[in-house]
Order: C-alpha cells, then structure tokens, then sequence
C-alpha cells in the first residue's frame, strides 16, 4: 500500500463559522489517498514574545513544534484581513520559526489556499503569506496557485464542494501538492 504523507493543515481563522476552515474541511475530503490532512488547532498559542523563549517556552508552543517537525508537510488555509495574512497565523508562523537557526518549517513543502467571500481571493494575504514563508524556508509550491473567491456557497453543511469546476481544481492542485511533497521532502 502506498505510504500517506502526513499533512499539517494550518486554518487562519478562529471563528466557528469559518469559511476558510470549511474549505479545509473539504479539501480533507477529497485529498488523495497518498495524503492524510490533520488540522492543528493554532487558537492557544501564546503571542509570540521571545522573553518567554529565555525561560521555559509555553507548553502549546512545544507541542506545536513537535508536531510541525513530525509533519511530511504543511497546507496553509488563509482568509485576508486587510489585504494581509490574519494575526492568528502569522503568529503560528512566528511560534514555529524559532528560536533562530531551529525552526522546524524549514525545509518542509507546503502550499497556501487564500479564501475570501468576496472577489480577488485573498490574493494579498496569499502573498505576504508566501513572503513569510520563504525566510522561514518552507518550500512552497508555485503552481497550481489557490485563490478562492466567493466562498460563501462553495462548501455544503457535509463539506461537500458545491461547483463542479471548484471540485475539479481543487482535485488538480491536491494532487500537485502530493507530486510536490514527493519532490521535495527530505528522505
Ligand atoms: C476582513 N475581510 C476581508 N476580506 C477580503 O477579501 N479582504 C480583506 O482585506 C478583508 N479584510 C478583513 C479584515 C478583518 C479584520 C475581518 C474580520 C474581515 C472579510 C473576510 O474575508 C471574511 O470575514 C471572511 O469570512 C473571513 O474568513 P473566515 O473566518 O470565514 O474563514
């Protein structure tokens, strides 16, 4: 049987509501069978502050360590607030990347689905999400680049993706990613 890379997915959005976290939702759904996507929960990581680096780091910063470093890959769902990537994770970006010189995104593939209600798919936070993610070394695939737009109808209440062309798109850019993380992964 073939192996299943496990992949870390990472929703910016806090709210039970999320339409963000509904398409990550979907995307597990029809992820091909040679990816498993667990999302981890980012509401509980601390702000970053790198005094509490010095002294013992907050117990959810370890965890979330531990379990990026684990990680075949990392799949990044973000809305935009105000043309940017929202606080919650970048701050995951932030906890993750440190301390300097042990960041354990580094050198893992990953790839970025921007959501948004309206139009332009959160093409902002897409890219000052891809900007942090080169210095932190994430290998991050170009193509298929993921802008959804209009997303309020696109998922159903089972996570069902609603439009045919969406489905299809989002079939094409998963399975790119599994080409990608076989790629790029270290061995
Ligand atoms: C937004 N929203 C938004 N939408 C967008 O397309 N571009 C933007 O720059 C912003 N800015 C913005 C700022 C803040 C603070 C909020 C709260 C919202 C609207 C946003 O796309 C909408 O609320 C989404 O539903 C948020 O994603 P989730 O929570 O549904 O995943």
């Amino acid at each position: 049987m073939e192996e299943k890379r496990d992949v870390v997915v990472l929703v910016g959005s806090l709210r039970k509501a999320s339409l963000t976290r509904r398409v990550a939702r979907a995307l597990q759904k029809i992820a091909p069978a040679s990816l498993a996507l667990e999302i981890v929960e980012i509401r509980d990581l601390q702000m970053y502050d790198e005094d509490l680096e010095t002294q013992t780091p907050p117990r959810e910063w370890v965890a979330f360590r531990e379990r990026i470093k684990r990680c075949d890959a990392v799949l990044f769902a973000t809305p935009e607030y105000n043309r940017s990537v929202p606080g919650c994770l970048k701050n995951a970006v932030d906890v993750g990347s440190r301390p300097g010189g042990h960041g354990v995104f580094a050198g893992k593939p990953g790839a970025i689905v921007s959501v948004t209600p309206y139009g332009l798919g959160a093409f902002g936070a897409n890219h000052h999400l891809r900007q942090a993610l080169v210095y932190v070394d994430v290998l991050t695939m170009a193509q298929p680049e993921a802008y959804v737009s209009q997303a309020g109808e696109l998922v159903d209440e089972e996570f069902n993706i609603t439009k045919e062309a969406s489905r299809k798109f989002f079939d094409t850019f998963l399975k790119a990613f599994a080409a990608w993380i076989e790629l790029t992964r270290k061995k």
